[in-house]
């Protein structure tokens, strides 16, 4: 097969790219953790957005997908996927409606997350609605302060037997998102965050369990915490995302190494000063996110490479700035010809990916393929 920049030579920019055999490497990679600790592998497509891709995480035996989206889960359950865990509190009766006349379209089983009576309510009038039993999770927040309840919060028991008592509501367990992983100085600092989680969801556990409530799953889901954890006791499901492509955020945190990162944004040098090369590609392709939930120490929007050194890591330029159709890479003594082709490891891939329409897969076919990007945005 001819090398990549061979290829790209002949790809116009920005794209975003896809190589094929560090994918599939990443998708067995964390099926084999999920399998090596027992627990099942849920992962969560909001980072791909692919129906390609979920087929091989299904075939790499995943039990089913993690969503965000009402909209994002739609597309995935008319592909096919029999179970989806939608991990964002619907409140919305309009969208639990969707949901549940799809899930009967296409026989998809749904569990939810709540963390509010309002939430619970919301449930409970649905299920009347449309004549069914669903299943929750209560969110439990581990440390992130996004959404969940607290292992202290006093209203921790009244909602699970706000659950418990309704029958046309099932109790299936807690679910956590550690995202505040991201925040931690390395892996040791990664693999604290994982142990703090799984120590406070087997406290609220037990608590339940004391008061006569069965928890059948406790699901927990990032991928740095994926990759450090070695904290799995009575932990069911793992929701990883990110680990399909990886990024500057993994790296960053030393639990990955570069050859790893399955995603990249092919661009080209269009222009160039004393202090920048300028690049088409800005905030519109790469996005401005310096990384998630506190996350420390990645400097500017990415790192380019001329495509000739994407292997081997020399020459790196950072791209310190952005504008929306222009990046610019800081130079520091050196030189690449207007017309040039960088490639470019984004801090944030789930980010890069929502911003485009398709992926350019390399390494499949002798010729590069084209995979949509079929949930990307979904903002009506
Ligand atoms: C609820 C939930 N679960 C799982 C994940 C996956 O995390 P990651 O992208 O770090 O793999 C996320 C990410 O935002 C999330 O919000």
């Amino acid at each position: 097969m001819p090398a990549d920049h061979t290829i790209l030579s002949t790809v116009e920019t920005p794209r975003v790219l896809l190589d094929y055999d560090r994918l599939v490497a990443n998708i067995r990679w964390m099926q084999q953790i999920a399998d090596t600790h027992g627990v099942a592998l849920r992962p969560h497509i909001k980072t791909h957005k692919c129906l390609e891709i979920a087929r091989l995480q299904m075939e790499a035996g995943a039990v089913g997908i993690t969503a965000a989206k009402t909209e994002e889960a739609l597309k995935f359950m008319a592909d096919g996927i029999r179970s989806v865990t939608l991990a964002h509190p619907l409140v919305s009766a309009v969208k639990i409606d969707r949901l549940l006349t799809a899930a009967r379209t296409h026989g998809t089983e749904l569990r939810f997350i709540v963390d509010s009576m309002t939430g619970i309510q919301a449930m409970a009038t649905a299920a009347r609605r449309h004549q069914t039993t669903l299943h929750l999770f209560l969110k439990i927040d581990v440390g992130l302060h996004r959404c969940g309840v607290r292992e202290e919060d006093p209203r921790l028991l009244p909602l699970v037997r706000r659950i418990e008592e309704d029958p046309s509501l099932r109790f299936v367990g807690l679910l956590s998102h550690a995202g505040h992983a991201y925040g931690a100085k390395d892996r040791e600092g990664v693999r604290a965050v994982a142990r703090e989680e799984c120590a406070i969801l087997n406290r609220v556990r037990q608590r339940l369990e004391e008061a006569g409530i069965r928890v059948a799953e406790v699901s927990v889901g990032s991928t740095p915490t994926a990759i450090a954890s070695d904290a799995y006791e009575g932990i069911t499901e793992m929701r990883p995302g990110n680990y399909v492509f990886l990024d500057r955020m993994p790296l960053g945190l030393g639990l990955i190494d570069r050859s790893q990162i399955a995603l990249s944004v092919l661009a080209m040098v269009v222009s160039a000063n004393d202090e920048y090369l300028i690049i088409d590609a800005g905030s519109k392709v790469l996005s401005s996110d310096l990384g998630p939930h506190g996350m420390q120490g990645i400097e500017g929007y990415g790192v380019a490479y001329p495509v000739a050194d994407f292997d081997s890591g020399k020459n790196g330029l950072t791209v310190v700035r952005l504008s929306e159709e222009h990046g610019f890479l800081r130079r520091n003594g050196f030189d690449l010809p207007v017309g040039s082709l960088v490639r470019i490891l984004p801090n944030h891939a789930c980010v890069v990916a929502n911003l485009a329409d398709h992926y350019l897969v390399l390494g499949k076919e002798a010729t590069p393929v084209q995979w949509p990007v079929v949930a990307r945005a979904l903002v009506r």
